[in-house]
């Protein structure tokens, strides 16, 4: 009896652990701060227009108390409704109403208006430098394995439903963005937070810790039990946080750190006088800009931006975004990621290149049988080269035509376009947009060497099992080039790939046979079996093969001298 209750009560506690995020709140910001901008009226309902409610009373509210808690906070806006509720946000992503609905006093200092009946007076933060709708979850850069519910509760406290079966990390990021929260985290295999600010506590632990694969896809990690795998999007943070110092030296840009954000934390309720100007009004100017941009080249960083048309009337903007297709051909339990749209014979190339990096992520991740389709994945990426050298050369092209002329296989339907609407930024801010990431695309020459063997009968275009030896060129991300110019591309998310030294190239190429000879057992051998084998070799034949082959590739890389390749970043790869 006891027995069953202790085990309940156990059961019911790690429920509560896994399942339960505590809203933390900060203090008021109390430095002095620049002044939020009035930036409209706006409709409430449910869910909330903005999802963070204060705790401080609504009976002595003003717009600077507000203000200053949506700051000490990091949320980008600030919104009072009916004489004095508070409320903090990252998005506001509801109608603009007629000021007229705005129209109630603040209990606070009666000559302010704080919002009507479910209707929002909203002020905004000039100080980010990104709407979200300009974000894309490729721009959330993985910062480690950190902690979760230290003593002051959860690190980040907006929790996400997310199908917990079909969980992936790129799902969490989504759904974060959306909201327009800078920090994402994953956990426990299946579990999705998201926040403005990191909880006091939160610190980084060794990467192995973050050990649960995720339930939707795993060969990617998400989190552990009470260990993030946490995330951040810089561009949503603001650039001058609670605390910001304004530069002595004006040279000088900084990007505000994931940690800057949580100083201020005195108790005091005393509001600053620096924020009283918070009836500027945001400029009726009519504008319609419409960005794309086009991928792109070898030389320049390739950070995709997704058509985006932004119009701009009176303070009120809409943005219309597609959402990247997350699987554009898939084999099995693996997917290639998005591939950016091109018009030009270059960017095209680049496509291809961005392919033949995914080859082996295919074998690897797609799962016996279904990796036996790899072969017409690796072959499709061939058929791109082709495009890129026939439909592009001198001509307009498109990634759509080229896809209606090589169908990819099994890829998603493409995500409707969504539509938001927010208070249009202000005019103060600094576009000051540093990427953190800054890839390109190395040519997919590999600097390894497929043994030959005719006794085995394999070599150049002819691996066993048609299995080629994984891909070893240059690294693709600026920050780690630097130090480890050459790349294994075993990942669908080159972040997580091996990279190497110009020292270590042998090491590389040793990682790559043994990559291949994995990949010739789990799907070349298991083909052969009798339950797949029809007119092919026998089981213990292809397992001499790939053996014979392993050990010769091992051999024939024994001593790799890189010579001039991936000296330079972005200057490609020179073949020797
Ligand atoms: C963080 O710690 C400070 C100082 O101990 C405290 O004042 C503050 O309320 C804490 N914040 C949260 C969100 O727990
Ligand atoms: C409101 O402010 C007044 C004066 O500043 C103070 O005396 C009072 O206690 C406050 N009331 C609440 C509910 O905070
Ligand atoms: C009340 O708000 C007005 C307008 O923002 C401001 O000028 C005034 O100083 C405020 N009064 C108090 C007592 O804070």
């Amino acid at each position: 009896m006891t027995a069953t209750k202790t085990i309940l009560a156990v059961a019911a506690l790690s429920l509560l652990q896994h399942a339960q995020a505590t809203n933390f709140q900060y203090p008021p910001c109390l430095d002095p701060f620049q002044p939020f901008v009035y930036s409209g009226c706006f409709q409430d309902g449910s869910p909330r227009t903005l999802e963070y409610r204060s705790e401080q009373s609504s009976r002595n509210m003003t717009v600077e108390a507000c203000v200053a808690e949506c700051k000490g906070n990091g949320f980008r806006y600030a919104g009072l409704e009916y004489y004095g509720e508070c409320y903090c946000g990252a998005t506001v992503n509801s109608p603009a109403l007629d000021e007229g609905l705005c129209n109630l006093p603040c209990n606070g200092n009666n000559t302010q208006t704080c919002g009507g009946n479910d209707a929002l007076s909203i002020y905004q933060d000039p100080t980010f430098p990104t709407h979200p709708g300009d974000v894309d979850i490729e721009d959330y850069v993985p910062l480690g394995c950190y902690t979760d519910d230290g003593p002051n509760g959860r690190s980040l406290p907006w929790v996400r439903n997310i199908p917990q079966d079909t969980f992936t990390p790129a799902q969490c990021l989504s759904s974060c963005r959306d909201r327009g929260f800078p920090f994402a985290g994953t956990e426990y295999g299946q579990e999705c937070y998201c926040g403005s600010v990191l909880g006091n506590y939160t610190t980084e632990v060794g990467a192995e810790e973050c050990n649960m694969p995720c339930r939707g896809d795993a060969s990617q990690t998400c989190g552990g039990s009470l260990r993030l795998n946490l995330y951040v999007a810089r561009e949503l943070l603001s650039l001058e946080p609670c605390g910001y110092e304004p530069p002595v030296d004006t040279t000088t840009t900084s990007v505000p750190t994931a940690t800057s954000t949580t100083k201020s934390s005195s108790s005091t309720t005393k509001v600053p006088d620096t924020t009283t100007s918070s009836t500027t009004k945001v400029p009726d100017t009519t504008t319609t800009s419409s960005t794309t941009k086009a991928p792109d080249t070898t030389t320049t960083p390739s950070t995709t931006k997704f058509t985006s048309t932004t119009t701009t009337t009176s303070s009120v903007c809409t943005t219309t975004i597609t959402p990247p297709n997350d699987c554009e051909y898939k084999v099995g339990k693996w997917c290639a990621p998005h591939f950016p749209d091109w018009e030009h014979e270059n960017e095209c190339l680049n496509a291809w290149k961005t392919c033949a990096k995914l080859v082996t992520s295919c074998w690897k991740y797609a799962g016996f049988p279904a990796s036996l389709e790899c072969l017409k994945f690796s072959s499709w990426c061939g058929d791109i080269k082709k495009y890129c050298n026939n439909d592009c050369k001198g001509k307009t092209c498109s990634k759509k035509g080229c896809f209606d002329k090589y169908k990819p296989q099994h890829p998603n339907p493409p995500k409707p376009p969504v539509t938001t609407t927010y208070p249009c930024p202000t005019t103060t801010v600094k576009t000051t947009t540093t990427k953190t990431t800054t890839t390109v695309v190395p040519e997919p020459t590999n600097i390894c060497k497929q043994p030959t063997s005719k006794w085995h009968n394999y070599g150049p275009g002819n691996p066993v099992g048609g299995i080629e030896l994984p891909l070893v060129t240059c690294n693709d991300i600026k920050e780690e080039f630097s130090s480890r110019p050459f790349k294994l591309y075993t990942e669908p998310d080159t972040h997580k790939c091996k990279s190497y030294s110009k020292w270590s190239c042998s090491d590389a190429c040793k990682d790559a046979c043994e990559e291949q000879h994995e990949e010739c057992k789990e799907t070349y051998v298991e083909s052969c079996k009798p339950a797949w084998g029809s007119g092919k070799e026998s089981p213990s034949k292809a397992h001499e093969r790939c053996t014979a082959q392993y050990k010769d590739c091992l051999i024939e890389n024994a001593w790799v001298d890189p010579g001039n390749r991936c000296k330079n970043w972005g200057s490609g790869l020179k073949r020797v």
